[in-house]
């Protein structure tokens, strides 16, 4: 509401005040210069000014009551202040709406991160993953950085060798891992096993940490599905 900071009741308070007061100005400001111009408009097409002094003697006549001019000040005083009181109204409404002391929200205690278990049996880690969705292992390789180091083209080198054919060769890697196996393992932990010709300590060490489960299982599929030519 109104950009406050609504778990600091007093200094929501304050700034709502505040911001009424100053828009109440303007308003009443707005307001003023509207009438102002709207009564010398109407001051300069009314009838002459002989007519007008005659209507006013006629007037006073009626009425017993002395005239009493406003201070020229009192118009637009008066206008700010109808302003003024309009804004509070309205400014109230919006206050009213901002929890006091006693119903604030007690804050929920913010989930521990869960990272990817590193070590332990990587069958059962890798069988443990939700399921994975191959269509948003595309956007998961650009917004985790992997694009800045692995092509997609066929043996095309940048920092880490390409993805292309990546799942044949990952089941080929470390005996008795699987590709789903290495591939997981290669991306929480690359120092385990660094592929030849290429360089430890390049890749990223924290991508347990990076990735969210559900993450991991769709970087994945999607290489499953799309790199295992
Ligand atoms: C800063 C560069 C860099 C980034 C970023 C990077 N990698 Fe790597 N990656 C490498 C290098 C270098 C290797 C080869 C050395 C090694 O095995 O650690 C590698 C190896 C791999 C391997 C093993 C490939 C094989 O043929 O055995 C996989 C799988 C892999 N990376 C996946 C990823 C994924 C997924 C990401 C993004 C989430 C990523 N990498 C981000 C540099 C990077």
């Amino acid at each position: 509401m109104l950009g406050l900071d609504t778990n600091n009741f007093p200094a929501a308070l304050f700034t709502g005040v505040g911001a009424t007061l100053v828009a109440s100005f303007v308003l009443g400001a707005v307001i003023w210069l509207v009438f102002n111009a709207g009564s010398r408009f109407f001051k300069n097409n009314l009838p002459s000014n002989s007519a007008q002094a005659e209507f006013e003697k006629t007037f006073r006549a009626a009425t017993s009551a002395p005239a009493k001019p406003l201070s020229p000040n009192a118009e637009p005083v008066l206008i700010s202040a109808i302003g003024f009181i309009l804004f509070l109204g309205i400014g109230g409404l919006f206050l009213t709406q901002i929890p006091g002391p006693r119903q604030m929200p007690k804050e929920e205690p913010k989930p521990a991160v869960a990272a990817l278990p590193t070590s332990g049996n990587l069958t059962e880690i890798v069988a443990a993953l939700p399921a994975g969705d191959a269509s948003k292992g595309q956007a998961l390789y650009v917004a985790k950085g992997c694009v800045g180091c692995h092509s997609l083209e066929m043996d095309k080198r940048v920092v880490g060798p390409s993805f292309y054919g990546v799942w044949t060769r990952a089941a080929t890697r470390k005996p008795g891992l699987a590709a789903k196996e290495y591939v997981y393992e290669s991306i929480v932990k690359p120092n385990d096993y660094v592929v030849e010709s290429y360089q430890s300590g390049l890749m990223p060490q924290n991508y347990s940490v990076q990735l969210s489960p559900q993450e991991m299982a769709n970087m994945l599929m999607w290489l499953e599905k799309e790199h295992a030519q």
